[in-house]
């Protein structure tokens, strides 16, 4: 049987469904003349009907039936843009079982179900694309599945959140706070569903997630994942920071160390003049190091519709053009998923770094040397200090950078000086990555 198009169906018209159907539409005949067959939009459901996205669709290519969509026997790919966990997982479970195969941009759900819907698509012998899932028009996950396939990747890390980018930004070069900062990200129109997912976080841990299991073989375990968002970000440490020399971004980082993995997302103080330092506003950048290739910097928009709708046309494309290539031969799961079970990711209390902390004590003699022998006490040594002001009775802030130390013993020393009477708020420690870049 000879295939003369490849056609398509997509599920949910928000920003990233208009995106992509506007490139399929508008590019149509480029596409076409590119691949050497055309790529059909035969169906987009959603429930709403009627919104303006600022595309005509032929008549009939809007339904409001998903299901329509997963059942058409004609459809070859089921694009998935609706995101959410359910019914989104249903719907793609039930695409892959009829045979389709899946391009989706919902990181959420290859997060916390990648597991069971990659065993699906291997079952059924489907492909599923989710080049959009992580960092928008960034081509990563091609980068990581595809170009770096003949590297051990020693590390993996970046800006992967462009509203908690865009808040920082403000707030290191505006001086402005974070709630003043988080309301204007909201205008943007970047930020999830939940907000919270963007400023806690869980976002870029989503991302993380299917990074650090395409890198290392590792099963998508976005459980495991040390979490902690921007929220608690003053100007105040953003400024001590730049003291030191140093700007605070929201980092995804997952790095080999030995046999274990590190996987976690945090505020991170990087040295101002870090390529990733310098990435400011809603663009994403990630950092790759190779064994092969050393180190490389991808850097783009992460979020927004055309950039994102790029994305998922280019999964599209690829499973279109195996589909074409494969047609009459044995067709082979192209997940990119090692999970050889040779890594496994480190517990939280064993990641070392230095360190940044903000002490807010009473200028009282003798309190500096309680505050060093706690940390002595605890393997701690300290770098460099710095003292702003003198008041008798009310707190100062003294801030530290330390040596590298074992998160475990930077828990347990900051839980003992928090009690200290001296001590007048909880301390503000940052994670510091010097790094390459
Ligand atoms: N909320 C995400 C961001 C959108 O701000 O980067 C892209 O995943």
């Amino acid at each position: 049987m000879k295939k003369t198009s490849i056609n398509i169906g997509i599920i949910g018209f928000g920003t990233v469904g208009a995106g992509t159907a506007k490139i399929l539409i508008g590019k149509q005949r480029e596409l076409e003349s590119k691949l050497g067959f055309p790529l059909a939009l035969r169906n987009i459901a959603d429930l709403d009907t009627r919104r303006d996205r600022g595309i005509k669709l032929p008549a009939g290519v809007l339904i409001n039936d998903a299901k329509a969509v997963i059942n058409d026997p004609a459809i070859d790919i089921v694009v998935e843009l609706m995101g959410g966990i359910h019914p989104a997982k249903e719907f793609i479970l039930q695409a892959i079982t009829n045979g389709k195969h899946v391009v989706t941009a919902n990181k959420a759900l290859l997060a916390t179900e990648g597991q069971e819907i990659f065993r699906a698509a291997g079952i059924h012998r489907v492909d599923i694309g989710f080049e959009a899932s992580v960092a928008g028009s960034i081509p990563i996950i091609k980068v990581v599945r595809e170009s770096l396939i003949g590297n051990n990747i020693q590390s993996i890390y970046g800006i992967i959140n462009g509203t908690s980018n865009y808040i920082l930004t403000k707030m290191t070069e505006e001086n402005v706070d974070f709630a003043s900062a988080l309301k204007e990200s909201q205008s943007l129109g970047y930020a999830e569903a939940d907000p919270t997912f963007d400023v806690e976080g869980i976002d870029s841990a989503h991302k993380l997630t299917i990074l650090a299991s395409l890198s290392f073989g590792i099963p998508f375990s976005f459980k495991k994942i040390y979490t902690e968002g921007v929220t608690k970000i003053t100007p105040l440490d953003i400024q001590f920071a730049s003291e030191f020399g140093y700007r605070i971004k929201l980092l995804a980082i997952a790095k080999r160390t030995g046999k274990d993995i590190e996987v976690r997302v945090h505020p991170t103080m990087l040295p101002k003049d870090h390529l990733i330092a310098n990435v400011n506003g809603v663009f994403n950048a990630v950092y790759i190091e190779g064994d092969a290739t050393g180190a490389q910097l991808y850097y783009g928009r992460g979020a927004g519709e055309m950039p994102t709708g790029s994305a998922v046309v280019s999964d599209i494309a690829d499973i279109a053009q195996n589909i074409v290539r494969t047609l009459n031969s044995e067709y082979r799961t192209q997940t990119g998923l090692i999970q050889d079970g040779t890594c496994k990711i480190k517990k939280m209390e064993d990641v070392r770094c230095c360190y940044y902390l903000r002490f807010s004590v009473l200028d009282k003699p003798g309190v500096l040397s309680r505050i060093s022998g706690i940390l002595g006490g605890h393997d701690i040594s300290i770098r460099s200090m710095i003292q702003k002001g003198r008041k008798a009775e009310k707190a100062v802030p003294v801030v530290m950078m330390t040596h590298e130390a074992r998160e475990l013993d930077m828990v347990r020393a900051l839980k003992k000086i928090d009690r200290l009477s001296v001590v007048s708020a909880k301390t503000v420690c940052l994670r510091v990555e010097e790094g390459e870049g």
